[in-house]
């Protein structure tokens, strides 16, 4: 297993119910339950991992910058990616170290959900290139450790991930609700109004909202409750009350960030605009044929279904400027990928460029 290269792709997820407000910050327990779509690789990560004896120390190239895991001050990202490394290396015995080279085919911490792509193909990778014998679900556990929406990309179509209770976290996984083959119509439309970095992480803004809001503790309770609600519109493929439940799920949290005292705003403008424009063509077409969301971030993403991806895409160009439309279906989770694709040097164990 040692000087095995693995190259796997992963791709991001889009929460139909946000996780927002962690109940432990260590572990990235969440306060609620969600629930999600996983994009098609059109957007995605590609990561290649290898654990060496001749290699020195554990080290990580993000698109082509270069983090020393094992440097007295990380970022708390690079942080959290050596202790779940740590915890994979010690469960297979071997003390390698690893070179890991993980590039995005997107913007990076633009509320594009990176960070799950990002996580979940490296607890992919790195179980390949280990031998673990891991399921799905225990990878989810280790990638929710690195990033809490990175739980959910390990599985393709409509998943859900448990909040759980018990203090550890071993029932806070995520699990597949529906397939991409059970309704495969539904798709994300994002509208990329900006590839700047966001100013408040997602990780400092779970624990602001959920200390500062007065609103906040209202939310927990309505999300579980959505996300039933919206698993039964999923099973049915009723797609009027689903896009309701995603506008009022985004609504709903944008308003406890709001609410955060000083406020935290990730919606700008052009959110605004495409929220009013959205309500707009539902209301012309006289039924729910498009919703919006939005994670940390002023970009508009537009859960539809195919027969109207025409339309919707129509709508947003008047509204994107000289921004990008990005269109994705839904993906199966990650997969490996053959030497060629390969971001190691399998010689030198460098990274290819
Ligand atoms: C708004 O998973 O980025 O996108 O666990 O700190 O890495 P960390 O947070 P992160 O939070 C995502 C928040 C969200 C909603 C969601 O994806 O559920």
């Amino acid at each position: 297993m040692d000087d095995k290269v693995v190259t796997a792709i992963g791709t991001p997820n889009k929460a139909l119910v946000m996780y927002w407000g962690k109940r432990n910050n260590r572990l990235n327990l969440p306060m609620n339950s969600s629930l999600s779509i996983t994009l098609d690789e059109s957007l995605n990560t590609r990561t290649s991992i290898v654990f060496s004896k001749k290699i020195k120390r554990d080290a990580i190239y993000v698109n082509g910058e270069k983090h020393d895991l094992e440097a007295r001050a990380q970022n708390e990202k690079m942080m959290l990616s050596k202790r779940v490394i740590d915890r994979m290396r010690s469960l297979s015995g071997t003390k390698a170290k690893a070179l890991i080279v993980s590039r995005n085919s997107f913007p990076t911490s633009t509320g594009l959900a990176s960070s799950s792509s990002g996580a979940a193909t490296l607890v992919f990778a790195a179980s390949q290139a280990l031998g673990l014998k891991a399921s799905a679900r225990e990878l989810s556990i280790l990638a929710r450790q690195i990033s809490g929406s990175g739980s959910r990309s390990l599985m393709g179509g409509f998943v859900k991930w448990t909040k759980g209770s018990k203090p550890d976290g071993s029932d806070s996984y995520a699990e597949q609700v529906a397939s991409e083959k059970y309704w495969p119509e539904v798709m994300d439309i994002i509208a990329v109004f900006t590839a700047s970095k966001k100013k408040v992480s997602s990780s400092e803004g779970h624990d602001l909202t959920l200390k500062q809001s007065k609103l906040y503790f209202l939310r927990p309770e309505y999300a579980e409750d959505r996300l039933e609600a919206m698993s039964d519109a999923i099973r049915a493929r009723d797609f009027e009350p689903l896009a309701e439940m995603i506008m009022r799920d985004s609504n709903n949290m944008h308003a406890t960030m709001l609410d955060t005292y000083p406020p935290i705003m990730y919606l700008d403008d052009r959110s605004r605009e495409a929220i009013y424009a959205i309500h707009e063509l539902n209301q012309s077409e006289g039924k729910n044929i498009a919703a919006y969301t939005f994670d940390a971030g002023p970009n508009a993403h537009v859960i539809t279904l195919r027969k109207y991806k025409s339309k919707v895409m129509g709508m947003l160009g008047e509204l994107i400027g000289d921004g990008k439309i990005l269109a994705a279906g839904q993906g199966s989770g990650p997969r490996l990928l053959g030497e060629s694709e390969s971001l190691i040097d399998y010689r030198s164990l460098k990274p290819t460029e």
